[in-house]
């Protein structure tokens, strides 16, 4: 069986993507793995975030392993909150404030289009695969729903009447940009199995 370690101290995110992954890959989280420091998130681009969390991740362990970075652009907001997703309402990365401070900026507006852009950053054996996905979708008015995280309840996907958060992880998986991202990771690995 593969061994990963994924670089996220997001219980959230280690839950979807072993539930996308299978039972062929074994994701270690970064607090089984005994490492609870913060990883940095410095650069302007979601690509380089994703490489710096496994880039770190690699330098401490020598082991394969992956990072993945997250970003709600908004187009009429031009991109944001985009690579400041998280820390978008401030360093408490709150969901709640974020989401509050997102519809506040978004007050009156009509175009309300916006997608979530993943990109994984894969090490294996030192070199490196970048996989993206896209989930197009609109902001909703108000938060609905209780599921999931971060942005999920003020996110409607393309093609679906509901927000990610008003979804079991099944459902969000048929639309999710993380699943795109993860399937092709996915791919890349049983080709090399
Ligand atoms: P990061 O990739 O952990 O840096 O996450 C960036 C921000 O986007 C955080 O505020 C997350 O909560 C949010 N985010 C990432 N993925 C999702 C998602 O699938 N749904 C809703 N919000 C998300």
């Amino acid at each position: 069986m593969k061994e990963l370690i994924f670089a996220t101290h997001n219980p959230n995110k280690v839950v979807e993507i072993r539930s996308l992954l299978g039972e062929n890959i074994h994701i270690i989280s970064l607090d089984e793995a005994g490492l609870h420091d913060d990883i940095p998130e410095p650069h302007d681009t979601i690509e380089a975030n994703a490489r710096e969390k496994s880039s770190v991740i690699y330098g401490l362990t020598g082991k394969d392993c992956f990072g993945e970075d997250t970003g709600l652009e908004v187009i009429v907001l031009h991109g944001a909150p985009g690579v400041h997703s998280a820390r978008y309402a401030g360093p408490q990365k709150s969901a709640s404030d974020n989401i509050k401070l997102l519809l506040q900026n978004m007050d009156g507006i009509i175009h309300r289009e916006a997608q979530f852009k993943t990109v994984i950053s894969l090490l294996l054996e030192g070199k490196e695969y970048q996989f993206k996905g896209i989930c197009k979708g609109v902001i909703t008015l108000s938060s609905q729903g209780n599921n999931g995280f971060g942005y999920d309840p003020v996110f409607i996907p393309d093609g679906s009447d509901k927000t990610f958060a008003e979804m079991g992880l099944e459902e969000k998986n048929k639309y999710s940009h993380r699943a795109k991202a993860f399937d092709k990771l996915k791919n890349l690995l049983e080709e090399k199995r």
